[in-house]
């Protein structure tokens, strides 16, 4: 049988990282943990240009178009094979990401953005993705190192993206699941733990 995708989303300094961490380790051997953008060979180029070109001037729509060949390639060379081998992919951003920072961020059509990223995807959509809500101050305060690219641009564009995320989670409520990420850390586990219990029985 084929694994499930679940997807963390969110802000910087939101958790998601940690808590996608966490509940790979709480899986073990039937789940794998990934990241987007930067988890494949081609991905990992793409990534530095991305982030950490300061210098390299990028658009929008080409940033939109990197990020989803970014996903394209993840999805081929990654997440596929270990879906395919029955195993529960959780992966640190997906494509609610670009609809959230290329489309309601960077202002471009977010329903644009979400059919290239099915496209990309050849429509691998995530079985459930845990949106780790914290307001963009809050996030700001958590955040200790240097900024990339993408969050370099200013508050508006934070503002934004925060609201992008709460639009795509209330518009599909039966594949997104909004945690406070301002809770303790333990805490936010447990409520993600308790998501995956009842949403896939059979994981736990
Ligand atoms: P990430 O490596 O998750 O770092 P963090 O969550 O700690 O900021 O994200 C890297 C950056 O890439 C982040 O600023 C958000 C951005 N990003 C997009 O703009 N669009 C996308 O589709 C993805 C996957 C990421």
């Amino acid at each position: 049988m084929s694994g499930y995708l679940i997807a963390f989303e969110g802000g910087e300094g939101s958790g998601k990282s940690t808590q996608a961490r966490r509940l790979a380790d709480r899986l073990g051997g039937r789940a794998l943990f990934t990241f987007e953008p930067g988890d494949s060979a081609l991905g990992a180029q793409l990534r530095q240009l991305l982030l950490d070109t300061e210098a390299l001037a990028i658009s929008d729509r080409a940033e939109s178009l990197l990020m989803a060949a970014d996903r394209a390639q993840h999805v081929v060379e990654v997440i596929r094979p270990a879906m395919a081998a029955g195993r529960t992919v959780i992966t640190d951003r997906y494509a609610g990401s670009s609809v959230a920072y290329q489309g309601y961020g960077r202002q471009l059509p977010p329903g644009e953005v979400e059919r290239l990223s099915r496209w990309a995807a050849d429509g691998l959509w995530p079985d459930l993705v845990f949106l780790l809500e914290v307001t963009p101050s809050v996030a700001e305060q958590r955040l200790v190192r240097a900024k990339d690219r993408v969050e370099s641009a200013g508050a508006a564009f934070h503002q934004r993206v925060h609201d992008g995320f709460l639009r795509q989670a209330i518009e599909d409520p039966d594949r997104w699941a909004i945690i406070d990420g301002t809770q303790d850390e333990d805490r936010v586990a447990e409520q993600i733990w308790q998501v995956i219990s009842i949403r896939f029985p059979d994981l736990v």
